[in-house]
């Protein structure tokens, strides 16, 4: 029965014409975030940013399910409502960020483990009283001079695992999040060869430590050319490169691979999801649990001002019915140049 939870959980994160949106940012990253557009990040400002892109009209027609940050799980809409409430009510699956960030790992310079094993499974029973029914861990992974290196890719595989494991036990599907960063100039050669063996670690352990395949969801990088890379990889081949490398390594009972969108912009987060959805059927859902690429052109429009709500509303139901039509595989890029009147 439990089991069966998972499933049906998973599942429903990637419903048809359905994905994520992370706004699961950390004290700091929205800060960083709210700098970029001047706004001080006050407990009140970030309640009421989220606010904003929790009651957007409509949006649950592509938004399955929304990843929260600990200090937001707790907090509640205007109209006094918790937001996890607020979301269910909307058909709209909360969930927690659980994982405590990437701290430097011992012995492995530029490297780091993600920490937040220790007490993980009285604070899962917190979450799932708050609400949340599935829950996220991220692992970070950088490519530079002999790193990744096999250290920092085992071990943090192996506390993805612990993580994934303890989730399922408290009945909350774990989104597993192993991120090869693409700063630098790599080659997409070189992504693939780190995504690979980052992959082959992570279900190794996956399988090891008796996570339930069919309870998870991956959330994983594309395989994309490094962000100052002479030359950028096209659309088609992003597409190409990330299929085969999942193809080799992710077991086809996982029921749905949710991208991060990573520091690309948004259309090109769109235009390489819908690349790679225009290849299918594959055997797994390909969908978003994008943060950037949802939130960007929202953020510049809202601006910290209450009278830009709606604005910042609209341009947040945009984003989030292209990404739907990239679901698909029916985004193209003249749909940016449409007016915006949701
Ligand atoms: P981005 O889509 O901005 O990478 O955020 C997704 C996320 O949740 C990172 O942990």
């Amino acid at each position: 029965m439990a089991a069966q939870d998972l499933e049906s959980t998973a599942r429903a994160l990637v419903a048809d014409n359905k994905g994520i949106l992370a706004a699961d940012e950390s004290d700091g990253t929205i800060k960083k975030r709210f700098d970029s557009i001047g706004v001080e990040s006050t407990e009140e400002n970030r309640r009421a940013y989220r606010d904003l892109l929790f009651t957007t009209e409509g949006v649950e027609e592509f938004i399955s399910g929304v990843i929260l940050f600990d200090e937001t799980i707790r907090q509640s809409s205007s109209d006094g409502t918790p937001f996890p409430h607020l979301l269910e009510r909307r058909g709209i699956i909360p969930g927690i960020k659980v994982d405590k960030g990437a701290k430097p790992l011992a012995n492995a310079p530029g490297e780091t483990i993600t920490e937040g094993l220790d007490g993980l499974r009285a604070r899962f029973e917190e979450y799932r009283g708050l609400g949340a029914r599935f829950a996220k861990w991220r692992a970070t992974y950088s490519i530079g001079d002999g790193i990744p290196s096999e250290y920092c890719v085992w071990t943090n595989a192996h506390a993805l695992a612990r993580y994934a494991a303890l989730s399922q036990e408290a009945g909350l599907v774990p989104i597993v999040e192993p991120e090869v960063l693409m700063d630098g100039d790599h080659s997409i050669e070189r992504s693939f060869e780190a995504t690979s063996r980052v992959l082959h670690a992570v279900f190794t352990e996956l399988r090891d430590q008796r996570v339930h395949f069919e309870g998870i969801l991956l959330k994983p990088n594309m395989v994309l050319s490094g962000y100052s890379a002479p030359q950028q990889a096209s659309h088609d081949e992003v597409a190409e490169q990330t299929l085969r490398c999942f193809r080799r390594h992710v077991p086809a009972a996982v029921p749905g691979i949710v991208f991060l969108s990573g520091g690309q912009s948004d259309e090109d987060a769109t235009a390489n999801l819908n690349a790679l959805n225009a290849r299918g059927p594959h055997p797994w859902e390909l969908s978003f649990s994008y943060g950037r690429a949802l939130q960007a052109p929202a953020l510049k429009a809202w601006g910290g001002d209450p009278a830009n709500v709606e604005a910042a509303q609209k341009a947040f139901y945009r984003r989030a019915k292209f990404n739907s039509a990239a679901r698909a595989g029916s985004y193209a890029p003249e749909m940016e140049r449409e007016p915006v009147t949701a």
